[in-house]
C-alpha cells in the first residue's frame, strides 16, 4: 500500500473492477463477499489490474461458508478481513495458510475476543458508518478503546471518512489507516445501481434501522426510501410485522442456499415487511431502489458526486 487507505469490503458494489482500481490507486483494495467463484474470479481480477499488490477479502460471517475460506487460502490472498463474526480456530486456518487476518470489531469486548483468537490487526467501527454495524459510538471516541487492547497491532479506522482531513484526523488519533465504504459507493467502478448513488448523493439524512434484517437483525446506516418510510418508527427501528419477521427469520439464515438474498430482493416490495439485506446493484430494475437498503454512512452529506476510485483514494490519502 501507498497509502493508508482501505475499501471497506461490501458484497456486490467492492468487487474485483473496484477492488483492482483501489489497489492499483496504491489503497487496500477489498473485495465484499460473493459466491466463492465469483470470488476466485474477482481476486483474479485484482491481481491483473494491480500487479503486485495485496489482494484483501471480506468475510461477511453471517454469509460466508466453509468454501469461501477455502477459495481465500487456495488463491493466497494476503489480508482477510473477518466481519460481523469470527472465532480463534479460523483465524489459525487463515494465518497458517499465511493470510494477515483483521477483524471489525465495534466495542471493547468485541476488540478482546479478537485479539484473544489471534488477530493481526483490528477495524474499528463507528455508529456513524455506512451499512451494518457493530460500532455503538463515533468511531474517533472508539480508536482509543481498541488501541488499547490491540497494543502493538494496527487499529484501522472505519466510520465517516471522506476527506483527507477526516484520513488524517484518524492517524493523528493512533490509527494505522482508515477504511471508507460509502465514498467508494460512490465511485465510477462501484457496483451499486446507478440511482442508488444517485439517491444517497441527494440525500438529507441517514436513519439506522433494523428494517432489512431478513435473516440477518442487525443494527444497519441507510439513506431513507419508500420502505423505510412505509415500516420504520420515527426512531428508525422497524415497525412490529417487520421486526417480527426479521426476528423470525434469523436462525433459518444459517441454513439458506448461497446467494438465497439475490433471490429474495426480487420479491420485495415496498408494501409488504419482508426486506432482505441485499442493496440494488447495477443491472437490477431501477424500481427496486425504493424496496432494498440504500447503505450509506453519515459522510454521504459530505460528499458530492461519483468520482474515479483512483481519484476518491487521492482525496482520502490527502
Ligand atoms: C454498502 C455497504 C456494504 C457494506 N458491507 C459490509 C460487509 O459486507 N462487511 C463489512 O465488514 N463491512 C461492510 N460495510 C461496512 C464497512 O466495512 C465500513 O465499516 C463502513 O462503510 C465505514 O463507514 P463509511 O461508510 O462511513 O465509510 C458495508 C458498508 C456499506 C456502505
Amino acid at each position: 500500500m501507498d497509502f493508508p487507505v482501505a475499501l471497506a469490503g461490501m458484497p456486490g458494489i467492492a468487487g474485483g473492477r473496484l477492488a483492482g482500481a483501489v489497489a492499483g490507486a496504491g489503497g487496500l483494495g477489498t473485495i465484499g463477499l460473493l459466491p466463492p467463484g465469483e470470488l476466485q474470479a474477482a481476486i483474479g481480477r485484482v491481481r491483473d489490474e494491480a500487479p503486485g499488490r495485496c489482494v484483501a477479502v471480506n468475510l461477511l460471517m453471517q454469509f460466508a461458508r466453509r468454501r469461501h475460506v477455502q477459495a481465500c487460502v487456495d488463491a493466497g490472498v494476503d489480508v482477510v478481513v473477518l466481519a460481523f463474526g469470527g472465532d480463534a480456530a479460523l483465524v489459525r486456518e487463515l494465518r497458517d495458510a499465511g493470510v494477515f487476518v483483521l477483524v471489525m470489531v465495534g466495542t471493547e469486548h468485541q476488540a478482546r475476543a479478537a485479539v484473544a483468537w489471534g488477530a493481526d490487526g483490528l477495524i474499528a467501527q463507528g455508529r456513524e458508518a455506512g451499512g451494518h454495524l457493530v460500532g455503538t459510538v463515533a468511531a474517533l471516541e472508539f480508536l482509543p478503546q481498541a488501541l488499547a487492547v490491540a497494543q502493538e497491532r494496527p487499529v484501522f479506522l472505519a466510520g465517516g471518512v471522506a476527506t483527507a482531513g477526516d484520513t488524517a484526523a484518524a492517524l493523528a488519533a493512533g490509527a494505522a489507516g482508515v477504511v471508507a465504504g460509502t465514498r467508494f459507493v460512490l465511485t465510477e467502478e462501484s457496483g451499486a445501481h446507478r440511482e442508488y448513488q444517485r439517491r444517497i448523493l441527494a440525500a438529507g439524512a441517514t436513519v439506522e434501522t433494523t428494517l432489512f434484517g431478513l435473516g440477518w437483525p442487525l443494527r444497519h446506516r441507510v439513506v431513507p426510501n419508500t420502505a423505510t418510510d412505509r415500516w420504520c418508527r420515527a426512531d428508525g427501528t422497524a415497525r412490529r410485522i417487520p421486526a417480527l419477521v426479521n426476528s423470525l427469520s434469523a436462525p433459518l439464515a444459517r441454513w439458506a442456499p448461497e446467494n438465497s438474498e439475490r433471490s429474495v430482493i426480487r420479491m420485495q416490495r415496498p408494501a409488504i415487511p419482508l426486506f432482505s439485506p441485499a442493496a440494488p446493484l447495477e443491472g437490477m430494475p431501477e424500481q427496486w431502489v425504493d424496496r432494498a437498503a440504500l447503505y450509506a454512512g453519515e459522510s454521504v452529506l459530505r460528499i458530492n458526486g461519483v468520482v474515479p476510485a483512483k481519484q476518491a483514494v487521492a482525496e482520502l490519502a490527502g
